[in-house]
């Protein structure tokens, strides 16, 4: 893209297989495609009918270097279905690490999605695990699993292609809620998750993070997110210390309107 906007070069590129690619993410030098084997066989109505969990396949990780789109790398690892990946980074030694939130299988997007925006209880609840993916310059990919079930893995912007050590997320909580109740911290390298969990009466969305003027620091700043308050009938609005999430929210808001629950956060410009 040029600096005005105008579109100065497009190339398509050719994938090796027809994956359901919800999202992607990049390093500074590479562009980097989660393949997972829900697979578009058909064109039909709705999309995703046309699409077949092909677990035989393994999930294809593709990087593709931005200066040549014809040079590319293929990792292959086991079979998971994603929606949603976090900010990537280069290491020294040539290693590509990124995380995401991974689902055993497709059910959600099957089913479970489908039955939420219809009013119905999904048959089985969507139960992401937020994972870290490394991928070795000897062509390994490594998956470091965090045990936290999560959805919208986000981190520091301020960050973006550089080393880090921390994710935020929507989490789950206690109860069977079929959505995301709590907000949570995950801090790979100290092995741990600072969360917040505001309990199955209340969904929320995903969370943003404002920095504290002056900061450099990852994560020292804010978290805002937004939730649906289901026994005062409010959608509310929380404000965080972004290092100390299980305190509980420095500040909260009501709003005298429910809006429904939605999934991604972002700001508005004016
Ligand atoms: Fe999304």
């Amino acid at each position: 893209m040029a600096a005005s906007g105008a579109l100065e070069a497009a190339t398509l590129i050719e994938l090796p297989r027809a994956s359901y690619v919800h999202d992607f993410t990049a390093t500074e030098r590479h562009i980097i495609l989660v393949l997972q084997p829900w697979i578009q066989e058909r064109f039909v109505a709705p999309l995703a009918a046309g699409f077949a969990w092909r677990p035989e396949l393994g999930t294809q990780v593709l990087v593709i270097d931005k200066a040549d789109l014809g040079k590319r790398r293929t990792f292959e690892t086991d079979p998971f279905f994603v929606f949603h990946m976090g900010d990537a980074w280069e290491e020294t030694d040539g290693t590509i690490r990124f995380d995401l939130c991974a689902d055993p299988d497709a059910s959600f997007a099957v089913e479970g999605g489908a039955a939420l925006i219809n009013g119905r209880r999904p048959a089985a609840l969507a139960r992401p695990e937020l994972r870290l993916i490394s991928l070795h310059p000897d062509g390994r990919c490594g998956v470091e699993k965090s045990g936290l079930v999560a959805e919208f893995p986000k981190a520091d912007p301020r960050f973006a292609g550089l080393g880090r050590g921390q994710t935020v997320c929507a989490g789950s909580g206690q109860g069977d809620n079929p959505l995301f109740q709590s907000l949570a911290v995950r801090d790979w390298k100290r092995d741990r998750v600072d969360s917040f969990d505001f309990g199955p009466r209340q969904p929320v969305e995903e969370a943003l993070f404002v920095p504290r003027p002056g900061s450099t620091e990852e994560f020292d700043g804010w978290l805002l997110g937004a939730s649906i308050n289901l026994d005062a009938r409010a959608s509310e609005l929380h404000v965080f210390d972004a290092r100390r999430v299980s305190a509980g929210p420095v500040c909260s808001w009501r709003a005298d309107v429910a809006l429904p629950i939605s999934l991604h956060g972002a700001f508005k410009g004016a």
